[in-house]
């Protein structure tokens, strides 16, 4: 007996391009509980799409497996589908029908009864704020009303979990924050589980509880943000002194005392990485005064998923992000939305 909403088991998908074979997940295996608020955080191409792809029973993994909703996706495609939603990267198609009319056909699709349907279209409509254009037509709205509409979409045959697709990307900060806003309402009301990908590391950040950081097809590492902060990168210290001697002389004492290495950004300035900065900041000051070396300049800054990011790949996402632009566009094989 489970109760898991996700178990994945040695999900692995590779595409064939040409002559040559595309490892776009490898082995990928983990566990989602009911309720819950999972990102996925990785750069252009790191295998989020697909990993999502295969979880929805869009295409069939490689090999490996897993349980969505009780259902197994490669025997039971049809149970696993009826019981979740799915918004894919990108938005949705410039349809000439209105944004109630919409959300009724799709309730329609998945055979909600049309009293019922009702109900939830309007529902959505109020808790994702689209009440102000649900007579527009979808062409009408902007990216970030388009994005909502999309969510409604997903969520109006009532599932448990919803899977998200870069549900921010394209749109300016302030439509972010506002989709934020209603998708975290969403889970409050519903209890819906939502599963989502993001290539914005202050999004994964803010909102997700449990970040799984994915590079070049391969989760490399599952856990709260502050976690992954607090072990795989610390805060950045730095010591400023009047001379390069005093931060010679000074440099052991830190590199003691913060038990990490130290680094030189420049010849008057001792830097590392430490656990716990705003206590080890005045301690460090407090001893190298007592060792007659006047600290002139100080400076701790918590880190971010980036220096996670760079802690675990050795490049920051942006620089994963470029190389991946860089690099062939694929093949299409199977619809890529
Ligand atoms: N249909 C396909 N055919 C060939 N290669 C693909 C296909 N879909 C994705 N890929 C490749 O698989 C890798 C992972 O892609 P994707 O899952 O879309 O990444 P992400 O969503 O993290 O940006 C990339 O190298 C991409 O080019
Ligand atoms: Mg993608």
């Amino acid at each position: 007996m489970t109760t898991s909403i996700i178990e994945a088991e040695g999900l692995t998908k590779q595409f064939s391009r040409g002559k040559t074979t595309v490892d776009a997940v490898t082995d990928v295996s983990f566990t989602v509980e009911p309720g819950g608020l999972v990102a996925f955080l990785g750069p252009n191409g790191a295998g989020k799409s697909t990993t999502i792809r295969m979880l929805t029973t869009l295409i069939p993994p490689t090999s490996g497996g897993a349980r969505v909703v009780g259902h197994d996706i490669a025997t039971t495609p049809e149970q696993v589908r009826a019981r979740i939603g799915y918004v894919g990267q990108g938005t949705s198609g410039s349809f000439a029908q209105r944004v109630r009319d919409e959300l009724l056909s799709q309730g329609a699709f998945y055979g909600v009864p049309a009293k019922q349907a009702k109900a939830r279209a309007d529902a959505l409509i109020e808790s994702l704020d689209l009440a102000s254009f649900a007579t527009r037509t979808v062409q009408q709205l902007s990216g970030g009303q388009k994005r909502r509409l999309d969510i409604a979409l997903g969520l109006m045959h009532a599932p448990p979990l919803i899977f998200l697709d870069e549900p921010s990307t394209g749109l300016d900060p302030q439509s972010r924050a506002n989709l934020w806003q209603h998708i975290l309402d969403l889970r409050e009301q519903h209890g819906t589980t939502v599963f989502l990908t993001t290539h914005y590391l202050d999004e994964a950040d803010r909102y997700a509880e449990r970040v799984m950081v994915m590079d070049a097809g391969r989760v490399i590492a599952d856990d709260t943000a502050p976690a992954l902060k607090a072990t795989l990168a610390g805060d950045a210290i730095t010591l400023g002194f009047a001379s390069a001697a005093d931060a010679d002389a000074a440099e052991a004492t830190i590199g003691r005392l913060a038990e990490r290495a130290t680094t030189r950004p420049d010849a008057t300035t001792v830097a590392a990485n430490v656990d716990d900065g705003e206590r080890l900041l005045p301690r460090l000051i407090r001893d190298l005064d007592a060792q007659g070396l006047a600290v002139e300049r100080a400076t701790g800054v918590p880190p971010t998923l980036d220096d996670v990011f760079l802690a675990l790949t050795g490049r920051t996402l942006r620089e994963a992000d470029a190389a991946h632009e860089t690099t062939p566009t694929p093949a299409t094989e199977g619809a890529s939305s």
